[in-house]
């Protein structure tokens, strides 16, 4: 084995905040020698603290690059944006061809496509590295989401799968998903569906907390007791304790906390990639735009028509529509990785994504194994409701979603993502929607032109009504 295919001995690792430390912590764990710098002081000593005593410490990234044995491979764990640029700037000069940089921040996936085609021809390679699970995921095993070569892979997997979380049938969650920005791209996908599982998981305490009157306590049964169904999953075993949580007085703590969600632009790129593809993943942009809605609280407290009332609605009717959302969600947000991929040509395996998200990351639910059966069910790269037991999981959820999306709708709830959720299944079971209607009104004022179900070719038409 020659030393370019080695799998390397040492990892270099730049950037120490929360992320950082907990994943140093955890490759120090599974015997990974580490070679670190951290610019801010109070954070490297923070570090240096809980790392072993055998860690290398620099002071700069050229001299973590020379204390490195060549070929390297160094971890970026720094803010995404110019951060990322300004070190990889500053380690080029000290690296060689055969050196890895992976970028383990949540990067915009075209910026690690730019910063890929930089590096290209160097002989320096740049995997993206999508990391996930939060602070504990870091620490204890968090999925990783890698996009790169082969052969850069091969070198830095068997570290990466030592510290990666296990899938209940013991294999690591963490994986080449493909070339180029393909693991960020899945990472910016997967906070997407975050945000639309989250919103769901909101609208679903709002209708039972407002619309049900029920206390929070009752609300945490009620998530506690899903999770042990086909909603079993991370965040909605989070939902109990967080809508449980209560302030030193008693009073729920929830009840005290602004509501205005910030948003750091994840699930804002994913949105963009579905308008730039052209996929209709709507219950996660609706997601994005709720958060918007949420930051306008002037606006909102200045135009309140007052509180919606009560709502007549079973417990059984809005388990399915958060199942039904979320279902949805997850659909929406594999049918935006496929499209990506057709045009990124990365190879991306939607079967290899389910799996890497069935533990560690924030996402991590029984659901994941019906979506890794679905994504071999359907033909390639086709929308994941092609696959039949999905389709049939959508429609026995379906009428509860109907309640629900009813339900709040004619007592003045905003339920978006329950609802985007709703016309998005409408709309893709429909042989037929009115976009002919559409095209008639572009070819009445532009002369935009239209295609016939009778016969091929381009038509233009007088539309003036007779
Ligand atoms: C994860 C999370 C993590 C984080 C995002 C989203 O996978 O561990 O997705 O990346 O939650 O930063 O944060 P915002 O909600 O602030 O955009």
């Amino acid at each position: 084995m020659s030393s370019s295919e080695r799998p390397f001995g040492v990892l270099g690792l730049i950037g120490l905040g929360t992320m950082g430390r907990n994943l140093a912590l955890n490759l120090a764990d599974h015997g990974t020698p580490l070679v670190v710098w951290e610019r801010d002081t109070a954070l490297a000593s923070l570090a240096r603290e809980a790392l072993p005593e055998t860690t290398i410490w620099t002071d700069g990234p050229a001299e973590l690059a020379a204390a490195l044995p060549a070929p390297r491979a160094i971890l970026l764990m720094v803010t995404a944006g110019p951060a990322v640029d300004a070190v990889i700037a500053s380690l080029h000069p000290a690296l060689e061809p055969g050196d890895v940089i992976l970028d383990g921040g949540n990067a915009d996936a075209r910026d690690t496509a730019r910063r890929q085609a930089a590096l290209a021809g160097s002989g320096i390679e740049l995997i993206g590295l999508g990391v996930s699970g939060g602070e504990e995921g870091a620490r204890f095993g968090p999925a990783l989401m890698a996009g790169g070569s082969h052969e850069a892979w091969a070198r830095v997997a068997p570290a990466l799968n030592a510290i990666a979380a296990r899938a209940p049938d013991g294999s690591p969650c963490c994986d080449r998903l493909g070339s180029g920005a393909a693991g960020h791209f899945v990472k910016t996908v997967h906070n997407g569906i975050e945000y639309a599982v989250m919103q769901a998981l909101a609208e679903t305490y709002d209708l039972m907390r407002h619309g049900l009157g029920l206390s929070p306590s009752a609300i945490g049964d009620v998530f506690e007791r899903w999770n042990t169904g086909p909603l079993q999953s991370y965040l909605v075993e989070i939902a109990a304790d967080v809508v449980r949580t209560r302030d030193a007085d008693g009073a729920p703590l929830l009840d005290k906390v602004v509501d205005q969600a910030g948003q750091k632009g994840t699930g804002r790129w994913a949105s963009f990639a579905a308008l730039d593809y052209g996929t209709p993943a709507a219950t996660i942009a609706e997601a994005v735009f709720a958060r918007a809605v949420s930051a306008h609280a002037e606006d909102r407290r200045a135009l309140a028509a007052g509180s919606p009332g009560s709502i007549s609605l079973g417990l059984d009717d809005l388990e399915r529509a958060l199942r039904a959302s979320t279902l949805a969600a997850f659909v929406q947000g594999f049918d935006l990785i496929a499209a990506a991929d057709a045009a990124e040509g990365w190879g991306v395996d939607r079967t290899a994504v389910a799996r890497v998200w069935r533990a560690g990351c924030i996402l991590r639910a029984s659901l994941l194994d019906r979506l890794a059966d679905a994504a071999g069910q359907a033909p390639d790269g086709a929308m994941l409701l092609h696959a039949p037991d999905l389709m049939s999981e959508m429609q026995d959820v379906l009428p509860g979603l109907r309640h629900a999306v009813s339900a709040a709708a004619l007592a003045g709830y905003a339920a978006p993502a329950m609802m985007s959720a709703l016309s998005w299944v409408d709309g893709m079971t429909r042989a037929r929607v009115p976009a002919d209607f559409l095209q008639g009104l572009r070819d009445r004022f532009g002369a935009h032109r239209f295609e016939r179900t009778d016969r091929p070719g381009s038509f233009h038409a007088d539309w003036s009504g007779s």
